[in-house]
């Protein structure tokens, strides 16, 4: 009998800072609308040349992980690599970071749960660690969504929000059941998939039609949000997977050393807050800097805590996330 725990952790963003107050430049919008609604004050975009690429940050992450777990690179034996922004329609981008690591080969999959996606990852990391099946496997999320979003007005109520990065961790075989990863906790409803999604292309609708039909008004390959409704959806499903993983572990919201939410919107973590009774130092959020990064921002919010010192050995963290699809998730770990 095995568990997984995390070895190493390690993320990346790049270096281009994009303020409220640029943004504001290029559509109507402004950093007091931002702030008040979103807690986001700035985010980091690629830019066009420097050398980044949703793999190539994730591959950035993941080395930094790597050493910290104090492993080999070809210790990995199973990358999971989550996204909703790859750098190929396909293949996925799990095989680039298998490619670039110079691993001779591995299995490569990408998880596409979108916002979940690192929950996802984890939770198949997991089971693949607790048959006995992999000692190592390289989690990855990683997101390059700027150059895909609608920089002017009419794209406003989801361009302000998201940003670039990418974050990592290895799982490895644990021997001692009372420590690292003690339950996994995953959830879809797709009857909601199109209120937050890229609709096209897709096979109905391909892209030698999109290209036929030249039609610059046309928006449907940006992102859709319907806002509100994503937002009373979220406060829900955040809620009933941390109750679901608490329950399962006999735990209560008092035993949480570190909550990482995923890095929707601040409001929505301020709110699992309070309704869990959880002091400012049981919850750790970033989207101040980072904004929202999909995937990537767990792993790159549990890296930045760790590295504060903020993970402690025998502490119980709790990650959870909620997104397009919909799809939630929570992961409970025994650090
Ligand atoms: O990560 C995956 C899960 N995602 C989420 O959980 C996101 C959930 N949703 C949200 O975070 C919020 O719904 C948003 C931050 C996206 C939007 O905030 P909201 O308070 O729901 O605003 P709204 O969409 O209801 O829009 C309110 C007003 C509208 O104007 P009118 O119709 O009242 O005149 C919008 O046109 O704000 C306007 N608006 C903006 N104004 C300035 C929308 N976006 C902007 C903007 N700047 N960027």
């Amino acid at each position: 009998m095995y568990n997984s725990r995390i070895s190493g952790l390690g993320m990346y963003v790049p270096e281009n800072i994009v303020t409220n107050d640029d943004l504001s430049k290029m559509m109507n919008t402004s950093s007091d609308w931002i702030i008040e609604r979103t807690g986001i004050e700035q985010r980091r975009h690629i830019k066009k040349g420097d050398g980044n690429s949703t793999a190539k940050m994730g591959v950035k992450a993941a080395k930094i992980a790597i050493k910290r777990a104090g492993i080999a690179t070809n210790d990995i034996e199973l990358i999971l690599f989550a996204t909703l922004s790859p750098d190929y329609y396909f293949p996925g981008s799990g095989v680039i970071v298998q490619e670039e690591l110079g691993i001779p080969t591995c299995p490569a999959m990408d998880i596409r749960t979108q916002c979940s996606g690192f929950v996802y990852a984890m939770s198949t990391a997991d089971q693949f660690v607790k048959t006995g099946m992999y000692k190592n496997v390289l989690v990855i999320g990683s997101e390059n969504q700027s150059g895909g979003l609608d920089m002017t007005t009419r794209g406003r109520g989801v361009s302000v929000i998201f940003g670039d990065g990418a974050g990592a961790a290895v799982v490895s075989r644990e021997t001692d059941l009372s420590k690292g990863i003690m339950s996994s906790h995953l959830h879809s409803e797709g009857e909601h998939a199109k209120e937050l999604s890229i609709i096209d292309p897709n096979t109905s609708r391909w892209i030698p039609e999109i290209i036929a039909d030249n039609n610059p008004d046309d928006i449907s390959f940006y992102p859709y949000m319907n806002g509100q409704f994503v937002f009373k959806n979220a406060v829900t499903r955040f809620s009933e997977v941390i109750n679901e993983g608490l329950e399962k572990n006999g735990w209560e919201s008092k035993d949480i050393d570190l909550l990482i939410p995923h890095q929707a919107n601040l409001r929505i973590a301020q709110f699992i807050q309070r309704k869990f009774r959880l002091s400012d130092d049981q919850v750790y959020n970033n989207i101040q800097k980072y904004g929202n990064t999909t995937a990537a921002s767990i792993p790159i919010a549990l890296t930045e805590a760790w590295e504060a010192g903020k993970v402690k050995e025998g502490g119980k963290v709790v990650l959870a996330a909620f997104g397009s699809g919909f799809t939630w998730g929570s992961v409970m770990i025994n650090w």
